[in-house]
């Protein structure tokens, strides 16, 4: 089985995609497949060509990755790709978009407000954030409507810090979405679907030393505490991972997934975002969740692999 491992990109999770795509190569070969890395830049299509994969596997987090193009692209060539086509990537990589598909299935998510920034050319930022405060209360979480790896991502517990985490969103995007914070357990989910089903693994419970699962939180090995499974109850765990299995079905992925929720005091999943291309670094939670489910990882990438080429 030859599979061409497309890592690295332009986006800003350049770094995260080429750690992810290192570690399944180097499973891969682990189980007998040769498995080849290529950092996406303008030689893809001589690549492929060259190497002539059975299968690629696109391990690129954020834009050109997530967000659907490369997958125009393979579409277009027939080229068999691991994962979810175009246009499931591109409603997941949206979270406003996400976000209401879920709702619309029955299932909880902060309430939130989405903002370009040109609104505050024509309207003022003062009196658009007042009335964002007004109508969801404090605290709230800033984030990039698209975007990946908490990159650009504020916890706001007063008014005044609204502003900055603004600014600091605008960075990473054009589009802001403003949610209500839920406060609660973090948990991933990862599901697997190899064609007969999608499947929840056990949820990951991350507990971060000092509450933010950050950049720096996500991929410094110490600085972050998981539970596997989380430390919640049977049918709150279950509830958590009914949500990653429709959020799967419901924005038509495949292969592979992972859904990031909340689960509040009243045990209650509310659905953050989905990811259609989940991390696979050394402090990713789709491999430790697999590891925890007693999978072997070369043995599901590999499995994972020759699904998508067949
Ligand atoms: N966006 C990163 C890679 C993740 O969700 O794991
Ligand atoms: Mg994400």
């Amino acid at each position: 089985l030859e599979v061409l491992v497309l890592a690295g990109g332009l986006s800003h999770e350049r770094d995260v995609s080429l750690r992810s795509g290192r570690r399944v190569a180097d499973a891969l070969e682990d189980a007998g497949a040769s498995a080849t890395v290529h950092d996406v830049d303008g030689d893809l299509l001589a690549a492929i060509d060259a190497r002539r994969p059975d299968v690629v596997w696109p391990l690129l987090h954020g834009s050109t990755g997530e967000d659907g193009s490369i997958r125009d692209l393979l579409e277009l060539l027939g080229v068999p790709a691991v994962g979810t086509g175009a246009a499931g990537s591109r409603i997941s990589w949206s979270k406003p978009v996400s976000k209401t598909i879920l709702a619309r299935a029955g299932v909880a998510t902060p309430a939130s407000v989405t903002l370009p920034e040109s609104i505050f050319r024509e309207v003022g930022a003062r009196a658009v954030l007042d009335r964002v405060v007004d109508r969801l209360g404090l605290p709230l979480v800033v984030k990039p409507a698209k975007g990946g790896s908490a990159l650009g991502v504020s916890l706001v517990t007063t008014a005044e810090g609204l502003p900055k985490a603004m600014v600091s969103c605008f960075s990473y995007g054009d589009v802001a979405l403003i949610e209500r914070a839920v406060t609660g357990v973090e948990l991933g989910v990862s599901v697997v679907d190899l064609g007969d089903g999608p499947r929840a693994l056990p949820p990951v419970e991350i507990l971060v030393e000092d509450g933010l699962y950050d950049y720096d939180a996500r991929y410094n090995a110490g600085r972050t505490e998981f539970f596997v499974p989380a430390r919640l109850g049977t049918s709150v765990l279950d509830a958590a991972r009914q949500v990653a299995v429709t959020a799967h079905q419901v924005l038509g992925l495949r292969g592979l997934s992972r859904t990031d929720l909340i689960v509040d005091a009243d045990g209650t999943p509310w659905f953050l975002e989905v990811n259609s291309a989940p991390g696979m670094t050394e402090t990713s939670l789709f491999p430790l969740a697999a590891e925890a489910d007693g999978l072997a990882l070369p043995e599901l990438y590999r499995g994972i692999a020759e699904h998508a080429a067949r």
